[in-house]
């Protein structure tokens, strides 16, 4: 009886050193698919900080960026196949993942959106976000106090650059602004001389500087040209406005210093707002947003509640999603060393 105890004992006490037999120990796969780099912008920096939070949270997390939508779906339905804890995805293109998260639903994967809300779906279990009409409406509200607009001053020009229009977050920060600043647009104190302002001509395909400054090159050379000044640039994020930035050296921009603004707080932001060329940038800090995400995760592995601000909201065409969106910040050259990379 003794010695049957002894083995019995040996054998529990390896099974509790090695966590055989047991999967409680194992570490939770969690695959974290980002847009491409090729941009610039900010996804390695988001990615990298992601993956090591979450394995700081004990996941075993694995980041992998794509080249193009089709990349990111090749990458979606592999690790659909690996049956990971759970996937998080930014998506690249917001409109076609729709038909591949179904393989995740019918495999039981939870899918957590980050970022950009994925559309045509309703594969979703959590959503999180920053306050993307905020982030529009924090750039107008700069530019309202820097052009004094409240007081009656201008007329100013203005004119707008959005993202990707196959980026779900595009119009959501470029109406943001537009309809923050439109009684201003309304009693011609800015005045979008381009007359561009539906979301269709202002969009940048890939959210690619290079498209933007093409763009803005046209509008300076047909609009301001004789020393006339473009007085504002609404710019979604940092890439347009070093677009901007780099269309007004190449036309040899001669008018008053253009208020340009940005999103992201990206380096090349961060040092164009340094040098004076831009004005701000919302800066979004990622181990903000990571940290609800290791939440949404924690709980679809655990069937434990996340922390969640809207249950109502968020919708895409085929579900609400429960969603918690962050507060993004203003940052210009007052505050700029709040950034923290
Ligand atoms: C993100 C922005 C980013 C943009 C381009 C958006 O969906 O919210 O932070 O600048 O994509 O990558």
């Amino acid at each position: 009886m003794k010695f049957l105890t002894k083995i019995f004992l040996v054998i529990f006490a390896t099974l509790l050193i090695t966590g055989c037999g047991s999967t409680e120990n194992k570490q939770k796969q969690v695959a974290l698919l980002f847009p491409n780099t090729n941009a610039g912008g900010i996804w390695k920096q988001v990615g990298e900080t992601c993956e090591a939070l979450m394995r700081d949270a004990g996941y075993d997390a694995t980041t992998q960026f794509c080249t193009d939508a089709n990349d990111q779906i090749a990458q979606l339905k592999e690790w659909i196949a690996k049956k990971p804890a759970a996937i998080v995805i930014a998506a690249q293109d917001t409109d076609v993942l729709g038909e591949t998260l179904q393989g995740a639903k019918t495999a039981e994967i939870p899918v957590i959106a980050y970022d950009r809300l994925i559309m045509h779906t309703d594969a979703i279990s959590y959503y999180a976000s920053f306050e993307n009409n905020s982030v529009g409406e924090f750039q107008a509200r700069y530019v309202e106090e820097k052009l004094n607009l409240k007081s009656g001053a201008g007329p100013f020009n203005i004119e707008f650059i959005a993202g990707s229009p196959v980026d779900s977050n595009a119009p959501l920060f470029i109406n943001g602004a537009i309809e923050y600043l439109k009684p201003y647009i309304d009693k011609g104190q800015l005045v979008v001389q381009s007359g561009q302002i539906s979301f269709r001509d202002i969009a940048t395909d890939g959210w690619k500087k290079e498209n933007a400054q093409r763009r803005m090159e046209e509008i300076l050379r047909k609009y301001y040209g004789d020393g006339k000044s473009l007085h504002v640039v609404i710019a979604s994020n940092d890439d347009l406005a070093e677009g901007l930035i780099n269309a007004e050296a190449a036309v040899g921009y001669s008018g008053a210093k253009t208020i340009v603004t940005g999103q992201d707080a990206s380096a090349n932001g961060v040092a164009n707002i340094k040098s004076g060329k831009q004005a701000m940038t919302i800066y979004k800090d990622p181990a903000i947003l990571c940290a609800k995400i290791i939440r949404m995760v924690k709980a679809v592995v655990e069937g434990s509640q996340p922390a969640i601000n809207d249950v109502t909201n968020i919708k895409n065409d085929m579900m609400t999603i429960p969603s918690y969106l962050c507060i993004p910040i203003i940052v210009d050259i007052e505050n700029i060393n709040i950034v923290k990379y």
